[in-house]
């Protein structure tokens, strides 16, 4: 199973300061030497946390999957057609979210996915849609012709008890019928360090899409190096 790395929140503390630092593709480079088997990043239309000159320079030194999150908007279409990635994961975007907040709802605009997505095709990209793991959808995604599948786990992790198991059996179900369809299918949102086993046993998933546990995590153990080299520093000036 394929892990992609998802160096956004690198981002967001960069854009805490408007600065050069910490920078995301620095982070991508690391998270590739740690064993990450790809690197996602979302290029929001307010790009609000990764930005274009970090999509050019991830397009130019990653060389395992690199998989963009975009909405299916025309200046996100002439960007992609631009860049090649390796992935392109259509997902919705709203301006006041803090993250996205659920899968796509396929059924609305479904000729024009067919047209955007066939334009992604043609030029021989390979298209993923994030939708909530519901058969109907999974359906509607294969029809439109999307290459591939990521399903959302945020409620299975933001749930408790008899409604996580509920939401892991429609994971597990959606997952099942993806084989069964032809469907590569992936996972991803809300997972971390304590939920994510029960998601990485289901057989047939693909690839997991994670990113604010690993930043999160990256941040408190890396606190006491940086504390000691710059404690070192201020030791002998
Ligand atoms: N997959 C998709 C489609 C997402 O939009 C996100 C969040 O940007 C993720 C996975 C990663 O979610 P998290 O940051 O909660 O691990």
């Amino acid at each position: 199973m394929l892990l992609s790395v998802n160096i956004d929140h690198t981002a967001t503390l960069r854009e805490a300061r408007k600065g050069n630092e910490p920078d995301p593709v620095m982070s991508a480079t690391l998270a590739i030497l740690g064993g990450a088997d790809g690197i996602t990043l979302h290029l929001r239309e307010d790009r609000r946390h990764v930005n274009d000159r970090d999509l050019a320079l991830l397009r130019e030194i990653v060389r395992c999957e690199l998989n963009l999150e975009m909405a299916s908007t025309e200046e996100m279409l002439q960007i992609a057609l631009k860049t090649n990635p390796d992935l392109i994961t259509i997902v919705p975007e709203k301006r006041l979210e803090l993250t996205t907040e659920g899968g796509m709802d396929l059924s609305f605009k479904r000729d024009y996915l067919c047209d955007f997505v066939k334009k992604l095709k043609n030029k021989g990209l390979v298209v993923s849609v994030f939708i909530n793991p519901v058969i109907e959808d999974l359906n509607i995604a294969k029809e439109i012709g999307f290459d591939m599948v990521e399903f959302h786990t945020g409620f299975y992790a933001d749930s408790r008890g008899k409604e996580q198991e509920q939401a892991l059996i429609n994971i597990i179900k959606a997952v099942e019928e993806a084989g069964k369809i032809g469907m590569l299918a992936n996972a991803g949102h809300g997972l971390n360090y304590f939920n994510v086993s029960r998601i990485a046993s289901i057989p047939g998933i693909r690839g997991l899409y994670i990113g604010h546990s690993i930043i999160s995590r990256a941040v408190l153990i890396g606190i006491e190096k940086a504390v000691r080299d710059m404690k070192s520093l201020i030791k002998f000036s």
